[in-house]
């Protein structure tokens, strides 16, 4: 059975220490290995990419592998063809599938249908290589991870549901604030409580901040969703990581996105480009981590 990446609880809890390690290791020592070599992963793409499609590009290069980068738009799959056959023959190329798309289901038909490893590179549901890079950046500040508060000011989205996965493995307590009606999935946060994870939700992003050692926010319109734009600017009035929120956070605290930002809108200007803004060092750690997960898929 190939191993596949769709969320961060697909990682078994002790491993995932392992994967945040190795993936340390690989920056420091600027590790290159021939892991893939002989293997070509594609990439496909739904939506639009920086670092997520250069990382990936990069990293698979690095551990000596081939990718081989296909816009949807550009193929069959932008005329319909359905997944469940595209998935078959795919795999008949491919040996690994990393895959930017909309519903979650989607991968979860690649995984049904294909027989070669499937990696979330984003979902409308999840982000888990995004968190997985953002948990390194916190823990090489802050390596024991169980005593951190991480708070996340604005929408529930996937950035936010892959931030409630990781607290299950990673331990830290998570508390975010997101205006009525654009809170995170019930059952997403259910089963990560269910699993340990110590987690508040409030509608307060001054509570949620409140003594949080990383403070972390998004676009307030994700991907998929830019005709809600004006509508989420009126919901999410008062969401906007500023100085005077950060001041309410613990001395020396972080500010993280996972970027792109929208300045002015859920971060001011003067917190972004602030001394506390970590958000290239999280652009950077995209890469290391990308390799230590495919290392956990294919060694
Ligand atoms: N953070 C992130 O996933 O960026 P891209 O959309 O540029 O890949
Ligand atoms: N929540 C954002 C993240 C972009 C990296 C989106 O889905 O568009």
């Amino acid at each position: 059975m190939p191993k596949n990446f769709l969320t961060i609880l697909d990682i078994p809890r002790d491993e995932a220490q392992q994967v945040l390690l190795r993936a340390k290791e690989m920056k420091d020592n600027k590790v290159r290995t021939d892991l893939l070599a002989g293997k070509t992963l594609l990439l496909i793409f739904e939506k639009a990419s920086t670092r997520t499609r250069v990382s990936f590009e990069v990293g698979v290069r690095q551990l000596g592998g081939d990718p081989v980068f296909i816009a949807s738009k550009d193929s069959q799959l932008g005329r319909s063809e359905p997944l469940k056959d595209t998935a078959r023959v795919l795999s008949r190329y491919a040996d690994g599938l990393i895959v930017r798309t909309f519903g979650q289901e989607k991968l979860e038909t690649l995984v049904e249908y294909g027989d070669i490893p499937v990696v979330n590179a984003l979902t409308d549901e999840y982000h888990p290589c995004q968190i997985m890079a953002d948990v390194l950046t916190m823990y090489e500040r802050t390596p024991k991870l169980e005593e951190l508060k991480v708070a996340w000011v604005g929408d529930g989205n996937n950035m936010a549901h892959s931030f409630i996965n990781g607290a299950v493995p990673f331990g830290y307590q998570l508390s975010l604030a997101c205006p009525k009606g654009y809170e995170p999935d019930e059952e997403i946060l259910d089963k990560a409580r269910g699993l340990g994870a110590v987690i508040t939700l409030t509608d307060d992003p001054a509570e949620a901040v409140a003594g949080a050692h990383y403070v972390n926010t998004d676009v307030w319109a994700s991907m998929g969703q830019e005709e809600e734009q004006a509508k989420r600017e009126k919901a999410f009035a008062g969401y906007m990581v500023d100085d005077a929120l950060m001041a309410k956070a613990a001395e020396d605290a972080k500010f993280m996105h996972c970027l792109p930002a929208h300045r002015e809108e859920e971060v001011s200007e003067s917190v972004f480009e602030s001394p506390a803004s970590i958000v290239w060092d999280q652009a950077e750690n995209r890469l290391h981590m990308q390799k230590a997960i495919l290392e956990w898929i294919y060694k």
